[in-house]
């Protein structure tokens, strides 16, 4: 990514940011969220999927950005690799994540609405995977309808997972090492817990363990010199940047770090910075 343009003060602010956050219930599936490959091929109930329906249509900035849910996935439009590694099995329904191009932040914007939707279907006990690589985009293009200038950045499987994934998924999560996080020290160099203030803390606790393509976590967090209420959300750019935008996979850290800051009383705003910077948040009040 190349360096953005940054229009008016006024206009900087995230267009999708939340104000109000289910924090409790999005803070628990932070903790029990992984991606989701095998699932049983059931249905998902009608009260999951119109509550998911719901949420989804309540959600702002959809000039930016929006997610819209199929509730009937055709099996086809989840491709996997060559061999079908990573392929997305017997999903009944799936997430569109959608965005317009050539809107301001569309990229952190659909990371962050993206992964406000796959929170809000964990809740629901149901298991989700970001899918941006591996999909066939004419069928999914098939189940929305898309604006001018809209695309899809990914979608993601919403069902029941099964509780033990297949061998071939089990070897996919190894090589990607799914279940590893770089060390807090990495993703917030200088951090002290003596030093930063507990909503920011947690912030990046709970941003350590968000997900990204190819499990690369290419975000840093940094306490803004100076002063106690303000955090910057930086790209880290090391190896190629692939076909997934990395600021896509900043904007979904960016909601897991308003959840946890959230959770211990800090509320506030989202201001979009040019590369490689990609947001500050500034705490407006804590608790
Ligand atoms: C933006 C994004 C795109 C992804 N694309 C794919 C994909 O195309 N295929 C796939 O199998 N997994 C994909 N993943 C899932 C990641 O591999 C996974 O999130 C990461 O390895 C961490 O594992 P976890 O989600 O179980 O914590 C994607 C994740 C993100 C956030």
């Amino acid at each position: 990514m190349g360096n953005r343009e940054v229009p008016a003060a006024e206009m900087n602010d995230l267009p999708v940011a939340l104000a109000e956050l289910p924090v409790a219930e999005w803070a628990a599936a932070i903790d029990v969220r992984h991606s989701a490959r095998t699932y049983t091929g059931d249905p998902v109930d009608a009260t999951s999927i119109d509550g998911l329906v719901e949420f989804c249509a309540q959600l702002p900035g959809k000039e930016v950005a929006r997610v819209v849910v199929a509730p009937v996935a055709p099996a086809a439009v989840f491709t996997g690799m060559v061999g079908g590694y990573g392929k997305v099995l017997d999903a009944p329904s799936a997430l569109i994540m959608i965005g317009d191009e050539a809107a301001f932040a569309v990229e952190e914007s659909v990371g962050y609405l993206g992964e406000a939707a796959i929170l809000e279907a964990t809740a629901r006990d149901l298991g989700t995977c970001w899918v941006a690589g591996f999909f066939d985009r004419r069928i999914a293009a098939e189940l929305v309808s898309l604006a001018p200038g809209e695309r899809i950045f990914a979608i993601s499987p919403i069902g029941h997972a099964k509780p033990r994934p297949r061998s071939s998924e089990r070897m996919l999560k190894r090589i990607v090492g799914a279940h590893k996080r770089k060390p807090i020290e990495e993703v917030a160099p200088g951090f002290d817990a003596g030093i930063w203030p507990d909503w920011a803390a947690e912030g990046v606790r709970l941003a350590v363990i968000a997900p990204s393509a190819v499990n690369r976590q290419p975000w840093r967090f940094e306490l803004e010199p100076g002063t106690a209420d303000s955090v910057t959300v930086s790209i880290v750019e090391k190896g190629a940047e692939g076909r997934v935008p990395r600021r896509l996979d900043c904007g979904i850290a960016m909601l897991h770090f308003q959840v946890g800051s959230r959770v211990l009383g800090a509320r506030g705003t989202w201001e979009i910075l040019p590369s490689p910077q990609v947001a500050r948040f500034r705490a407006t009040t804590t608790a």
